[in-house]
């Protein structure tokens, strides 16, 4: 892949956050957990994008047709000589929807942990619209970002934070996202996010249960990473994919289940897994607009506009600083 139609690309070198470590810290509490940042190298990417086209995933689909619908209204709401910068840029699909809906934005920077597929994604999109300055930046966005000097660094910034990502956070997690997002974006920048709304819990949890297994593999590919990165000695077959919802934290909590007592050897520790034994990999909260707005102000943002489609299964807002 040529990679020079970029107009910039930092790598802030997010995986020297050693997953190797990681994983040690992670099998040793009660109940086991892994982040589930580790899902997204380029397999991890690649299966995500298969989850987007599923039947059972209402999200990419609806926030889709929400932007689609509104992107001329959000524009308006940007102003003119936008610098768009995207958090967990993904394959870069949904920003296409403001692209062609008119000429504002002049810049996108796409930020995303999984490199290689931030740069196909990114290369891609640069190929298409060459008008639009496209840059990259490999990181972790859970961090605190100081976003390096960009192409038309001094155009308004405008967020975007789709997929209801902001799912995968806590609520303390979340608002400390929104503050760092804030202060990296600077002043009289906006940020357009995506949540998905609290439903019915069968509609919630067939979407993270698809027929044909795809979620399954995605939460899967943390451990085939383990084996392949890591050396890791075990049978990738000894586990299953289990997502349920749990109402009273308002969250989709996926899980890999031993299906045996088995015990796994890395470094010099053994974990010990006891049939049944669960390993937490993520979480997805679900929000009512009550939730969203509380948010929003607890993290010192007002919601200057919202759009939510017609079965108010997911939700899109545009958060302005309060002054
Ligand atoms: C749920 S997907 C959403 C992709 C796309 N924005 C969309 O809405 O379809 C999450 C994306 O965020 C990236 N990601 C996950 N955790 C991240 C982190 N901690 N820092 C940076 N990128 C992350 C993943 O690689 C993936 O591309």
């Amino acid at each position: 892949m040529d990679y020079s139609k970029l107009a910039a690309f930092h790598d802030l070198e997010p995986e020297l956050e050693n997953f190797s470590d990681t994983l040690v810290t992670g099998l040793m509490k009660s109940p086991k957990s892994l982040p589930c940042k580790f899902f997204y190298d380029k397999r991890g990417s690649e299966i995500f994008d298969k989850i987007c086209n599923l039947k059972e995933y209402y999200v990419t689909r609806t926030e889709l047709s929400l932007l689609e619908k509104y992107s001329t209204e959000m524009l308006g709401l940007f102003g003119n000589d936008i610098h768009l910068v995207e958090f967990g840029s993904g394959s870069s699909k949904k920003i296409r929807k403001l692209l062609d809906s008119g000429k504002s934005i002049k810049a996108y920077t796409a930020i995303d942990i999984s490199k290689e597929h931030l740069l196909d994604s990114c290369s891609t999109l640069a190929d298409e619209y060459v008008d639009l300055s496209v840059s990259a930046i490999c990181a972790d966005y859970t961090r605190k970002l100081c976003l390096p000097t960009l192409p038309l660094n001094s155009y308004k910034k405008i967020g975007f934070f789709p997929g209801s990502s902001i799912g995968n956070f806590s609520q303390e997690e979340a608002v400390s996202f929104l503050k760092n997002a804030a202060s990296a974006l600077g002043s009289g920048s906006g940020l357009l996010v995506g949540i998905d709304l609290k439903k019915d819990t069968k509609l919630l949890e067939a979407a993270y249960n698809d027929k044909a297994g795809v979620t399954a593999d995605f939460n899967l590919n943390l451990l085939f990473r383990a084996k392949k990165e890591l050396g890791i000695s075990f049978d990738l077959n000894s586990f299953q994919h289990q997502a349920v919802y749990n109402s009273n934290l308002g969250r989709i909590e996926m899980w890999l289940i031993s299906k045996t007592n088995q015990s796994i050897e890395f470094r010099e520790n053994k974990f010990v897994f006891t049939k049944g034994e669960r390993i937490h990999t993520e979480s997805s909260y679900k929000y009512s607009i009550d939730d969203i707005k509380e948010l929003a102000s607890s993290a010192d943002y007002h919601i200057s506009k919202s759009w939510i489609d017609a079965n108010r299964l997911f939700s899109i807002h545009f958060l302005s600083l309060k002054n």
